[in-house]
């Protein structure tokens, strides 16, 4: 007997984004900030603290830009899939475009895998602004809802999507540069600045998020 409540396979791979960032992504910046603020303690002296503990930050600052961005490109494979649904239900017209576009996804988070790999410098950068402008280019196809493009538009400011990019791009450059935060005042002082406006949009998007589970 079906029930007010159950819902379409659809609405259930709808569901997979937010549940994903609830359950793994927000306990592991949790973890990851309190490991960053222990990292300092132990650089200034002010705690005796291991060594492992820079190393687990930054790990876990990998597994969360990791995360963020696995789940952004199940957030675009659902809104492409049930914008063919909708315009084609059960035809076969637009399955190439489907295909392409679940392609490059799979690059994208390639892409993402070999940033974690490389060493050099300039591999770094080309490989986290590749990852982030493969995203941009994900996100800007007729099927995601980003309110609009318009930063003069009110909209622009409360879309979930601006800030999810915005947020995901800064976890990357911090993915990029992480040999240069363990190794300069400078990075690092731009990091935690970074990392802070990081910790607002992480909010942000909670709040949008939820909203749009509400609204749409
Ligand atoms: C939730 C986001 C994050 C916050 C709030 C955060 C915060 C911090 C803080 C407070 C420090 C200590 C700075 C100091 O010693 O003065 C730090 C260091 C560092 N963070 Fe993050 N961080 C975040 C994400 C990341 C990510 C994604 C990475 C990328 C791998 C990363 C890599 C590092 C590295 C390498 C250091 C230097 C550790 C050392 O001293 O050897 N962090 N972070
Ligand atoms: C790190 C945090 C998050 C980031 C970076 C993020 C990013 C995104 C992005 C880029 C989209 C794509 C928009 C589209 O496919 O049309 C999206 C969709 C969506 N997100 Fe998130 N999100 C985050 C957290 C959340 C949370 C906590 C919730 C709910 C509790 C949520 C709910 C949704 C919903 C319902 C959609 C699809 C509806 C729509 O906005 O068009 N998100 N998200």
């Amino acid at each position: 007997m079906s029930s007010a409540l159950s819902l379409t396979p659809m609405q259930w791979l709808g569901l997979l984004h937010p549940v994903l960032i609830i359950l793994f992504v927000y306990p592991v910046v949790g973890a990851t900030i309190r490991l960053g603020t222990l990292a300092r303690e132990r650089r200034l002296q002010i705690n005796p603290l291991p060594a492992s503990v820079p190393v687990e930050h930054a790990d876990h600052g990998r597994w969360v830009a990791g995360g963020v961005l696995v789940a952004v490109l199940i957030a675009f494979a659902h809104s492409y899939l049930a914008a063919w649904l909708k315009a084609d239900p059960g035809g076969w017209d637009g399955v190439g475009r489907l295909v392409m576009v679940v392609l490059a996804e799979l690059g994208t988070l390639a892409i993402y895998l070999l940033l974690l790999k490389v060493r050099r410098p300039p591999s770094r950068a080309v490989l986290a602004l590749a990852c982030w402008l493969a995203l941009l280019v994900l996100g800007a196809q007729p099927e995601i809802n980003r309110l609009t493009d318009n930063p003069f538009n009110g909209d622009f400011w409360r879309s979930h999507y601006w800030s999810g990019v915005l947020l995901t791009g800064l976890l990357l450059a911090s993915v990029a540069a992480k040999p240069e935060i363990a190794r300069h005042l400078s990075m690092r002082r731009l990091h935690v600045y970074a990392n802070v406006l990081v910790a607002v949009l992480l909010a942000v998007q909670a709040i949008t998020g939820t909203r749009n589970l509400l609204v749409f």
